[in-house]
């Protein structure tokens, strides 16, 4: 694929790249946002260094690829409704989201994507993996997929590890939001590439519609580990400055809570997404 006006650089063979020759504060041309959407269809997730952006260039970027959402679990900034506090604080040992996860898959219509800056790092620690999920689709065996593809996956906001991992932020928070459920095919079919999606999530994947746990638990525990190996993979380490785009429909994302002790600040703004299928 050639790009005239971005350069994306690769992170790994599975997924990720280092987009350069853009500032995002700028007013982007159509080309530029119609490369930019073309490299994040391509790599799953794109990352650019040294952008000194402001809550306001953050919304209008975001606003090229979209509606926006709030985030159902944890209120927005003052001002900012859209942009989401993602924040460990030096006390704290949950981290938010501190499990591998695509984001509010427990929606009827989950995130197109997400938008992240980094506000405040750690000294060390506190990179994101990332993986992509055309690629562990791609990787079973045809018996498998065609097991999976009739197979409709049940998805909760309750899960333990991820209800914990947020519960620090709904402290001040008059009244936690209840549990939210939704039900989504295993295989979902990517809306924009037709790419076929290994569609679960061990941070919200709590059942298949129609099989006991007994059956179930098994079948998601493989394919929980298998959509996590390496293989299909990319690390980003975070500098001031650094953000990161991702296709929340055909990746996932693990960010890495190895920093106690240090304080992490990132805004997050979340993109509409549609009904998967
Ligand atoms: C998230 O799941 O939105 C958090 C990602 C991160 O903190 O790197």
């Amino acid at each position: 694929m050639t790009y005239d006006i971005i350069q994306p650089h690769a992170l790994t063979p599975a997924c990720g790249a280092e987009i350069s020759g853009v500032d995002l504060s700028d007013d982007l041309s159509e080309p530029a946002i119609a490369e930019i959407r073309r490299a994040l269809l391509q790599f799953k997730v794109i990352f650019f260094r040294d952008q000194n952006i402001t809550p306001d260039h953050h919304l209008a970027f975001a606003r090229r690829f979209g509606d926006l959402v709030d985030y159902p679990m944890v209120t927005g900034l003052d001002g900012y409704p859209e942009i989401v506090p993602v924040v460990k604080l030096e006390h704290e040992t949950h981290n938010f989201g501190g499990i591998w996860h695509s984001d509010t898959t427990y929606l009827a219509e989950p995130p197109l994507g997400a938008i992240l800056v980094a506000r405040e790092l750690p000294p060390e620690g506190g990179d994101t993996l990332f993986a992509n999920m055309g690629m562990a689709y791609e990787a079973l065996s045809d018996a498998m997929k065609a097991m999976l593809g009739g197979l409709t996956a049940i998805n909760s906001s309750a899960k333990d590890a991820v209800a914990k991992s947020r519960k620090d932020r709904q402290k001040n928070m008059g009244a936690v939001p209840d549990p939210l459920v939704a039900e989504h095919p295993v295989i979902r079919t990517h809306p924009e590439t037709g790419e076929k999606i290994l569609y679960v999530n061990i941070g919200h994947t709590i059942g298949i519609k129609g099989m006991d746990a007994a059956e179930s638990g098994p079948l998601l525990e493989f394919l929980f580990a298998h959509q996590r190996q390496d293989e299909f993979t990319c690390r980003f380490k975070w500098q001031p400055g650094s953000i990161a785009f991702w296709d929340n429909r055909s990746s996932q994302h693990y960010p890495i809570n190895d920093y106690h002790g240090h304080k992490r600040v990132m805004h997050r703004i979340t993109l509409a997404g549609d009904t998967p299928v």
